[in-house]
């Protein structure tokens, strides 16, 4: 045990120059600030699939930081070099959004775009996050401005492309800008759209979508949303709509192909939920809420381990790992989820972890990600990519963006959403526990399918045909 531990350490040192070495890093600090580019998936979440692109594989693409220190190969981003782009976040925080739209700051200052931020709500107080994601941008060239004031508005007429982060960043339209300039800008913006929630149908944040050069969408399923929503809702039309899959970042990748890193970082967090090697981990990380549906999961999980018990199934030990819990917050849901684990005496076979950034670590050491978001489901769910990297077979409700990644019966199980799911959900864990191969070869599946659709470079891909579209317009207007 004492050798193994041995072992680990040195592995751990050797291992300190890689990139990846961050991430379990990240994963033992303290301070998430340092860790914003372990992409956040605990929260909101955005979602990107422009359906008329060829899902190919430009592969000499290299983006984000490899294309900033050297250029290599091309990009298929290239003609937005020397482009102004102005970027209009409605915040700026470790959620999805605000992230996304960096990323994409990011892959634009690779090729040599001009790139102007702003934030259009801030915290009064100073923010160490804010101070953070600020400093991480101006580091990378891209330049940070107020949100209000002649410069922004100067920006705004001077720029190429104006992209507008989130429904709600359309109060800054009206907030900012004068009303006669106003149509100048509207012909170049792209709005970027990450929500599908009943309060973004708000007259005041997208009146004037039906005016801009284009919307892009994370999944077909909200884009259909959100073209019935606004017409029946509000009585106004969507502008030409793109549907663009978000694609897992290289760093995500190189963990998840990284298999001694793997290890690495199996044993250690399996180390510290006191699991053992061969037990098998069922992982829902989203943050707690009613809506993501770990009270359904805990429930499906279980009536498995009845079933398990009932049959007298020989099988490892099941366990279910919530990840995202805010146990400072203490809601109602967090303390109706732990009342329930202490009622059903499962203690010793759930395992709470708080919200992290950090969610490779976790995708490392589990055996199966559940995606039970509830409703419509997820926007997009990019947690649901980034477990098919780690070759983990994904069991989800059949809603929303988890039917356009996963496909049933091949790189995961689907149920239905509410009650109606939990037997089903109970019956799908039980089948992946009791049937090794079947979870190995879908997690492989999930893994091919991430390979082929689902990378940085394919995402850059299709945004550059959007972009491309947008700019052509604008030219026209
Ligand atoms: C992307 O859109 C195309 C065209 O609608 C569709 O055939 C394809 O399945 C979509 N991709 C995914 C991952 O759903
Ligand atoms: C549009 O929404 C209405 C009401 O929510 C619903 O009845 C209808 O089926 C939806 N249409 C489509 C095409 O989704
Ligand atoms: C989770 O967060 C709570 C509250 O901040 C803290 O007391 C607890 O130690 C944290 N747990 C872990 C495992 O870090
Ligand atoms: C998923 O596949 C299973 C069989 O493998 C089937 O029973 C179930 O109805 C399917 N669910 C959906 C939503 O397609």
């Amino acid at each position: 045990m004492a050798k193994q531990h041995n072992n680990t350490h040195s592995w751990m040192t050797t291992m300190l120059k890689k990139r990846w070495a961050l991430m379990l890093l990240a994963f033992f600090s303290l301070s998430t600030v340092t860790i914003v580019f372990i992409r956040a998936n605990t929260n909101s979440d955005p979602c990107i699939n422009i359906t008329n692109s060829p899902t190919h594989n430009n592969n000499n693409y290299k983006p984000h930081e490899s294309v900033i220190r050297s250029s290599v190969g091309p990009s298929p981003l290239d003609f937005m070099k020397s482009k102004l782009v102005l970027m209009v976040s409605h915040e700026l925080s470790l959620s999805g959004g605000p992230l996304l739209l960096m990323e994409l700051a990011f892959l634009l200052r690779g090729v040599g775009s001009d790139v102007v931020w702003i934030t259009n709500q801030k915290p009064s107080e100073p923010d160490a996050v804010v101070y953070s994601l600020e400093s991480k941008m101006l580091d990378r060239g891209v330049q940070v401005l107020p949100a209000k004031g002649e410069k922004v508005i100067d920006t705004a007429l001077k720029a190429d492309l104006v992209i507008l982060n989130t429904a709600v960043a359309g109060k800054w339209l009206d907030a900012v800008l004068p009303k006669d300039k106003l149509p100048l800008v509207l012909p170049k913006v792209l709005w970027w759209i990450h929500e599908m929630r009943g309060h973004y149908f708000k007259v005041e944040y997208v009146k004037h979508l039906p005016f801009v050069a284009g919307a892009m969408i994370d999944s077909h399923t909200t884009a259909e949303y959100w073209k019935n929503r606004t017409k029946e809702r509000l009585g106004i039309k969507m502008p030409d709509t793109y549907v663009v899959h978000l694609g897992n970042s290289k760093e995500l990748m190189e963990v998840a192909e990284d298999s001694v890193a793997k290890r690495v970082l199996r044993e250690h967090v399996r180390e510290s939920l006191g699991v053992r090697n061969d037990d098998l981990l069922f992982a829902i990380i989203n943050s707690v809420s009613r809506g993501k549906g770990q009270d359904l999961f805990l429930r499906s999980f279980h009536e498995s381990l009845q079933r398990i018990q009932e049959k007298k199934l020989q099988l490892p030990s099941l366990h279910a790992v919530v990840v995202g819990s805010d146990f400072n917050k203490q809601t109602k849901f967090e303390t109706e989820l732990r009342q329930f684990v202490v009622d059903k005496k499962i203690q010793d076979r759930v395992h709470f972890v708080n919200k992290t950034l950090a969610v490779a670590p976790y995708l490392a050491s589990i055996d199966v990600l559940v995606q039970n978001s509830q409703a419509r489901g997820e926007c997009f769910g990019r947690i649901t990519i980034e477990a098919m990297a780690f070759r983990l077979p994904v069991l989800g409700t059949a809603a929303g963006g988890t039917m356009e990644i996963v496909v049933n019966g091949t790189t995961g199980l689907l149920h239905p959403v509410g009650k109606e799911g939990v037997t089903t959900l109970a019956n799908n864990i039980v089948k992946l526990a009791s049937h090794v191969e079947k979870r190995f070869t879908m997690g492989r599946k999930g893994y091919e399918r991430v390979k082929e659709m689902f990378l940085e470079h394919h995402m850059a891909h299709r945004i550059a045909l959007v972009l491309k579209d947008v700019l052509r317009k604008a030219s026209h207007d």
